[in-house]
């Protein structure tokens, strides 16, 4: 097995690795810049796969940010591994994040985040963005790089199967499916739809990104700001009660 290397913004690398025993995809977003930054740890298990796509990038071991949305497996459970392997990096999440499970998880204190700060990787500019308990978690948050206006998404508009790098599809209709399929299993409640879900969704729309990057599926262009006002519509009809 071997993950897919697709550019999908200028500096965004897209690096798919898919599981066809969930029929999902795994993918992590490596920018190039001054600071390489790295969205998405990944699965401890998809380290070896993972690092050698950064490595047809960049050398790894330069590595100098590794950020992701929340605690979870498929966003940090390898970030050690990355710290191991990059002296210079360093945790980037939610200052929630760092106080309720990274800084005591990883080798090496984390940089916490709170609602829009900015984290200059050199030419890019990702400001962070608090998106509490969306998709899920406390400490949930994204990134959102200005200058081309990529929106690092996590979990929204996840959808299943081995889809294309980038798309100008209907994401939305895609994830619907996905969330609606999973409705009917263990996986069900994928997300709480909350009294701040409709106002965090609404805020990211506003920063009108051109291209989504999608961690469950294929990334976005085109117009973001719908696809986030729609998703926030599909939201609240399967999970707002
Ligand atoms: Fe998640
Ligand atoms: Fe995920």
């Amino acid at each position: 097995m071997t993950a897919k290397v697709d550019e999908i913004a200028p500096d965004v690398f897209r690096i798919c690795v898919y599981v066809p025993d969930f029929q999902l995809q795994f993918n992590h977003f490596l920018i190039r810049d001054d600071e390489p930054l790295l969205f998405h740890a990944g699965l401890r298990a998809m380290f070896p796969l993972v690092r050698e796509a950064v490595g047809r990038v960049l050398d790894p071991s330069k590595l100098r940010w590794i950020a992701f949305s929340h605690f979870e497996s498929d966003e940090c459970g390898a970030l050690n591994h990355w710290l191991e392997l990059a002296p210079a990096a360093q945790a980037a999440c939610s200052l929630v994040g760092t106080i309720v499970g990274v800084d005591d998880y990883a080798i090496r204190p984390s940089r916490g985040l709170a609602d829009g700060d900015v984290l200059a990787t050199g030419k890019y500019r990702f400001r962070f963005c608090s998106t509490k308990h969306v998709p899920h978690g406390w400490d949930a948050g994204l990134l959102f790089e200005e200058t081309q206006r990529t929106l690092l998404c996590s979990d929204l508009f996840h959808h299943a199967g081995d889809g294309e790098a980038v798309t100008g599809s209907d994401v939305v209709a895609r994830s619907k499916a996905t969330i609606l399929e999973y409705q009917k299993g263990p996986l069900a409640d994928y997300l709480p739809y909350t009294p701040m879900t409709a106002r965090i969704l609404k805020k990211l729309a506003a920063l009108k990104p051109k291209t989504l990057a999608i961690m469950h599926g294929s990334s976005f262009t085109g117009n973001g700001e719908q696809a986030l006002l729609d998703l926030d519509t599909v939201f609240r009809e399967v999970f707002g009660g």
